[in-house]
């Protein structure tokens, strides 16, 4: 018997904690498959879909720098990936592709059921607006917040993302603004960093007088990345959190989306950081 064939693709892939998390998923719900990671020149990305395709491949995850190139090679783009204009889930089907993303719902998901803190009628402030922004201001909105300022070190990044939200903001009934860095009054119950500023070395972007104590502040990063922002909210009060949960958690959706089947996410994610603190 052939088993079905999943991969994450990406450049760098060596980090991917995806394989394991997939493997593990297909485990503990009796799934024959095997998923592995494939490193893709910056300038080979369609091309190697599409051998992944010819090959009998049945989806791939996407990771940087592939996530707006998959999600404009698909015959079909999901609404949240529309909105998004990126992708990290593509799935095979009658030699159809199909794009979906699945970064916010995983982001949601670990806010809320995972960390346990209901994001509806909260005020939210997500600082950044590239990729990793515009990925899960969507799924955010959906929560049903009462407020989300988008805060960006270029502050027409925020305007553009915030304008291709407006209409599901008013659906949704949430306040929905774009602002700069400076000048952040601290009356946000939770606090998202979808920024690459810690990557970059120079810390935390915004002003510590943003955290109110006993406030949410969610780094998307985890392991060293996440750390200076971590501490930086432990030490002015606030609840911090990585995005280890996230990455889990979309990976889970992927699965569903893939397999039709919802994997016990809380528990590779018990695992997973078991073993990350095992190789720390
Ligand atoms: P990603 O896909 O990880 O979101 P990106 O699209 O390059 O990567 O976006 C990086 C985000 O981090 C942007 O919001 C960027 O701000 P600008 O739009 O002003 O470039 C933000 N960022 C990166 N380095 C930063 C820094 N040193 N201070 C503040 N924001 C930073």
């Amino acid at each position: 018997m052939t088993l079905d064939h999943y991969c994450v693709m990406g450049n760098p892939i060596s980090h991917s904690r995806s394989p394991w998390i997939h493997t593990r998923f297909a485990e503990l719900t009796g799934q024959a498959m095997v998923y592995d990671k494939r490193e893709i020149a910056l300038d080979q990305f369609a091309r190697s879909v599409h051998a992944f395709m010819a090959e009998g491949g049945r989806g791939c995850n996407i990771t940087v720098p592939f996530k707006f190139e998959a999600a404009a090679l698909a015959s079909h783009t999901s609404e949240r990936a529309q909105l998004a204009q990126a992708c990290n889930v593509l799935s095979f089907q009658n030699g159809q592709m199909l794009a979906d993303n699945t970064d916010g719902m995983g982001l949601v998901m670990d806010i809320e059921r995972n960390a346990g803190w209901p994001l509806k009628g909260l005020r939210l402030l997500l600082i950044g607006a590239g990729g990793a922004a515009a990925g899960v201001l969507g799924p955010l909105i959906n929560a049903q917040p009462a407020h989300i300022s988008v805060a960006n070190r270029t502050v027409g990044k925020a305007s553009a993302l915030v304008a291709r939200h407006l209409p599901l903001a008013m659906l949704q009934e949430t306040e929905l603004l774009a602002l700069d860095l400076q000048g952040l009054e601290a009356d946000f119950d939770v606090i998202i960093n979808a920024t690459a500023s810690s990557l970059g070395g120079v810390g935390v972007p915004v002003d510590a007088s943003v955290l109110k104590p006993g406030a949410l502040a969610y780094d998307m990063m985890y392991g060293p990345a996440a750390q200076g922002f971590m501490d930086w909210a432990r030490a002015h009060g606030a609840v911090p959190r990585d995005g280890l949960g996230m990455l889990v958690e979309q990976a889970a959706e992927a699965f569903l989306i893939w397999r039709g089947v919802r994997p016990p996410s809380d528990q590779v994610l018990a695992e997973l950081r078991q073993r990350l603190r095992a190789c720390s």
